[in-house]
């Protein structure tokens, strides 16, 4: 069996921002999981509280962008996981990190114009492609969708890359009122985007908004790449708690090793 390509790392703590309140981005250096991660891979970091005895499992976050040797994480606190790294995270502290994991998307479909769409932090992942593709030269579009307009941030980087930007909010508050799937088959109807099936599409935000999307580019006899985030233990293919569904055959693929990149035809969407 051909070992794991990835590794066990120090990241040194480069810098810390709260983006807003218990949103954080942090830039950490390793070359190894800079230089080696590819759009929509993840890396886990574990988690220490010196202050109680339980150990906490690694947590799984997307690399949102890299630069050098430097890679950036961006997270929202969510439970204790992600409150004891935010305490963590220092300037020059390390961090322990494993990585890079997974199967990240597929960037060499055919050259069809980039769709990308983010649905709140769903933006870490998509950030990092938007990355690769306009490196390239790629035709990108990007839908970034959110409950509010507090939702945003670095909203002036996002308008500096040379790429078509929409935004979308269910209240209104900030560009189209409504969500990812209603501002895209609106931009459809008013021209602005070509039909859907002109796209290489990559999603990434909730489960039902994904599952919305999918639902509607199959209805097109088309189909996305969604990025799951399931609860995963391990991270690495042992414990078996990241299954999901095969669509057309028995059995489950692993989220961690499989994906957590799928195309849409290929999971039953959770
Ligand atoms: C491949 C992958 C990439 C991810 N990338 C990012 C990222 O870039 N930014 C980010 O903010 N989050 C990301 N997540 C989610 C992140 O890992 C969880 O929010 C984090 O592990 C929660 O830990 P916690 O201890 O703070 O929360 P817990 O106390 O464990 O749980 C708090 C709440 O979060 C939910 N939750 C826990 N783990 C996950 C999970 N893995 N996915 C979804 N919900 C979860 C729980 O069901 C619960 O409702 C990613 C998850 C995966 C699997
Ligand atoms: S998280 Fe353990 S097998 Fe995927």
């Amino acid at each position: 069996m051909a070992a794991p390509k990835y590794y066990e790392v120090q990241a040194e703590v480069v810098s810390v921002k709260e983006l807003k309140h218990n949103l954080i981005t942090a830039v950490l250096r390793s070359s190894k999981i800079a230089k080696n991660t590819k759009p929509g891979q993840f890396i886990t970091i574990q988690v220490n509280n010196k202050d109680e005895s339980v150990p906490v499992l690694r947590r799984p976050f997307a690399v949102s962008y890299t630069n050098g040797d430097e890679f950036e994480i961006i997270f929202d606190v969510v439970g204790r996981g992600t409150d004891i790294l935010k305490r963590m995270l220092k300037v020059g502290e390390k961090i322990n990190v494993l990585g890079p994991l997974g199967n990240g998307f597929n960037t060499k479909v055919n050259g069809k114009e980039k769709l990308l769409l983010a649905g709140g932090v769903g933006i870490a992942p998509i950030k990092k492609l938007m990355q690769y593709f306009t490196n390239k030269g790629d035709q990108v579009t990007l839908i970034w969708g959110n409950r509010d307009k507090s939702g945003f941030f670095d909203i002036d980087f996002f308008m500096d890359q040379n790429i078509k930007l929409f935004a979308a909010t269910d209240d209104g508050s900030l560009g189209f009122e409504g969500n990812v799937l209603d501002i895209l088959k609106a931009e459809i109807k008013n021209n602005n985007l070509k039909k859907i099936n002109d796209y290489n599409i990559y999603v990434v935000g909730p489960n039902p908004m994904m599952r919305a999307v999918a639902d509607y580019v199959a209805e097109n006899e088309h189909y996305c790449q969604v990025s799951l985030e399931v609860v995963m233990a391990c991270g690495i293919g042992v414990c078996q708690g990241c299954a999901v569904k095969k669509k057309k055959e028995d059995g489950y693929y692993l989220t961690c090793v499989d994906g957590p990149v799928f195309n849409s035809c290929s999971i039953e969407m959770p």
